[in-house]
């Protein structure tokens, strides 16, 4: 674990998920008082049983959303409610108590307040928040837990492939499956992401970034890659039609896939949730139909998708290259991150730091709000 340096942000590319900001946010779940005030601490080991519940079987669930640097006194978190409620549906999923979606927006302005100022005003950097819910009573019997905790945490992040939106392969999963029907792999359980490792290693070594996940019954309609949703592309221009496959059940409703929609909407794009199929893909991209596609999420925010290998075979996408569309809508949104442009009600909570660097104390009387 290291800790931010903020000077050698200046220079480095930083990589996803290394230097924590120095403060934390916990909070508790009793049965007799439900879920406590949510409490800003230095970043710390926690201390637990060995007989912890969340341990041994996996009843943990976590979010994870941005927040960036807007001027000197103030940074902007990009839809916290939205990820408040997602978490909420995750933690009913694995009967967690859910926190009352106030305590995460009183979490994270607490961290922003305190750790903001961490975050280098140099574009292409973010804060990524962290909120994880975990059973922490020390039973093994097999039932949902009696004790909870909440934490929350950050790291000052760039890309989550590189600094630039440069095209990314991936890897059709043949030997595995993410999610089942009536599974989690709607929700952010913490168990769906170690079972894909093993896909993720084949990935590697194929010489591809990110495993496509395809649907569990049938094995070919294409559902999202490992941490991000998908994104097609028919034809260009001002008529030009996005697909992303439909939220069933069995892929992650992200965040950013729901702002794309949104933006790409507004813009007159032809926008669709339809089910797209594995052949269909490739044939669609070797006879032109498809133009591009890119993955989305909080982490990779848009990134274009140059080529699919799968098995023996691949086929490049478009040209290969980050295509207009994926530009433009990456765009639209980075500027609604930044503040460029204005973004729609209810999307940013601006929360007021005061002084930037490491170790500040927190700004308690600070102006924290949503709008832009
Ligand atoms: C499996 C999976 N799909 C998609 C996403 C994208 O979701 P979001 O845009 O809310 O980050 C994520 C990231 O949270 C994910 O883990």
């Amino acid at each position: 674990m290291r800790q931010f340096d903020a000077a050698a942000a200046e220079s480095d590319r930083i990589p996803f998920g290394e230097q924590f900001t120095p403060h934390m946010v916990t909070a508790e779940w009793t049965e007799r008082d439900g879920w406590s005030e949510p409490r800003l601490s230095p970043f710390g080991d926690l201390s637990m049983s060995p007989a912890m519940v969340g341990l041994h079987y996996g009843q943990v669930v976590f979010e994870g959303l941005k927040a960036y640097r807007r001027d000197d006194d103030a940074v902007a978190c990009f839809r916290p409610a939205d990820h408040a409620a997602r978490l909420r549906r995750s933690a009913e999923r694995l009967a967690i108590p859910a926190l009352p979606e106030e305590s995460l927006l009183a979490a994270v302005d607490l961290i922003l307040e305190a750790d903001g100022g961490s975050l280098p005003q140099r574009p292409g950097l973010s804060l990524y928040l962290r909120p994880v819910l975990y059973a922490s009573e020390a039973n093994l019997a097999l039932r949902p837990a009696r004790r909870y905790a909440f934490l929350l945490i950050a790291f000052v992040t760039g890309g989550f492939f590189s600094d630039r939106p440069d095209p990314v392969r991936v890897w059709v999963g043949r030997d595995h499956t993410r999610a089942v029907p009536g599974g989690t792999g709607g929700v952010k359980f913490a168990g769906n992401y170690a079972p894909s490792y093993a896909a993720q290693e084949q990935a590697r070594q194929a010489g591809c970034d990110q495993v496509v996940w395809l649907d569990p019954v049938e094995r070919r309609w294409v559902d999202e890659l490992g941490g991000m949703n998908l994104f097609f592309v028919r034809g260009g221009g001002p008529s030009a039609q996005l697909v992303t496959p439909p939220a069933t059940g069995t892929l992650l409703p992200g965040v950013t896939r729901d702002s794309l929609l949104h933006l790409a909407g507004a813009r007159g794009l032809d926008v669709r949730e339809e089910p797209l199929s594995i052949e269909q893909w490739q044939a669609e991209c070797l006879d032109g139909t498809i133009t591009e596609t890119f993955a989305s999420g909080t982490a990779a925010v848009v990134t274009p998708v140059g080529e699919v290998r799968d098995g023996t075979e691949s086929w490049q996408v478009g040209t290969g290259l980050a295509g207009p569309v994926t530009l433009a809508l990456r765009d639209a949104l980075v500027d609604i991150h930044t503040g460029r442009a204005p973004a729609p009600e209810g999307w940013l909570r601006t929360v007021g730091i005061r002084g930037a660097g490491l170790g500040r104390p927190a700004h308690r009387e600070s102006l924290v709000g949503s709008g832009q």
